[in-house]
């Protein structure tokens, strides 16, 4: 059983399309699609914005339905030159940029419970999902840090405290607090995302024009890749 969690409907809305033998279950507020895609079991769902209800899905989703690993997929924030609109950033790691002890000594970004700044991600998987990748995207796919914290990025100098802290190649609102719920209970995931905007100060209108599009694009490369795990 794989799971896969998006945020907006725009970010599952076709995957759920795609599956055959489906049957829906809902727990605290979100539903969960049960079925196969390309012949492998399921289960996707759609968690809402941030990194609580992040939590809450990727949480529910381990106890409930057990998947072998969780696939985290949706729209983000591209950051350097080297990333356009349209390509694709799977996670090497996830950190938390809105985690702060920084007063209290402690590293930017370090979550003080599992004693990390950067959660990696399953390797084998990075590098099969980046195989697959390349079918659909060409030469747009990148591995890099992606760093999630519950505001949308829209200005430059943020970005720029992104790049800088963290080495990030992407900003996000879901994945890191799904890859410390995947840490902290032992289980595979990989962050997919495709690139929405720059983050910049135009990043509110790119958004509204690429997101559909980019999220969309994304369930090719979902259908491709399940049979290569
Ligand atoms: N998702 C897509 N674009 C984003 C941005 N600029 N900031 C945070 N999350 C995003």
């Amino acid at each position: 059983m794989i799971g896969i969690i998006g945020a907006m409907a725009v970010e599952v809305e076709n995957l759920i399309e795609e599956m055959s033998d489906k049957q829906v279950e809902t727990t605290s507020g979100i539903s969960y699609h049960i079925g196969s895609i390309s012949g492998i079991r399921c289960v996707v769902a759609q968690c809402g914005v941030g990194k609580v209800a992040a939590a809450v899905c990727a949480q529910t989703m381990i106890l409930k339905y057990q998947p072998d690993a969780i696939i985290n997929v949706g729209v983000a924030g591209g950051i350097g030159q080297s990333i356009h609109i349209g390509d694709i950033v799977i996670s090497r790691g996830l950190v938390q940029h809105d985690m702060d002890t920084t007063s209290l000594g402690d590293q930017k970004g370090l979550i003080s419970g599992i004693n990390l700044v950067t959660i990696p991600a399953d390797e084998k998987l990075v590098q099969k999902v980046a195989a697959t990748a390349a079918e659909v995207y060409g030469d747009g796919v990148h591995i890099g840090i992606i760093a999630t914290g519950d505001q949308f990025i829209c200005d430059a100098e943020k970005l720029r405290g992104l790049a800088e802290d963290f080495d990030a190649s992407a900003c996000e609102m879901e994945g890191g607090s799904i890859a410390q719920v995947c840490w902290l209970n032992n289980v595979k995931f990989a962050v997919i995302r495709a690139i929405s905007d720059n983050a910049d100060e135009d990043a509110n209108v790119d958004f509204a024009a690429f997101a559909v599009t980019s999220a969309h694009k994304i369930t090719q490369l979902i259908v491709n890749l399940l049979p290569t795990l």
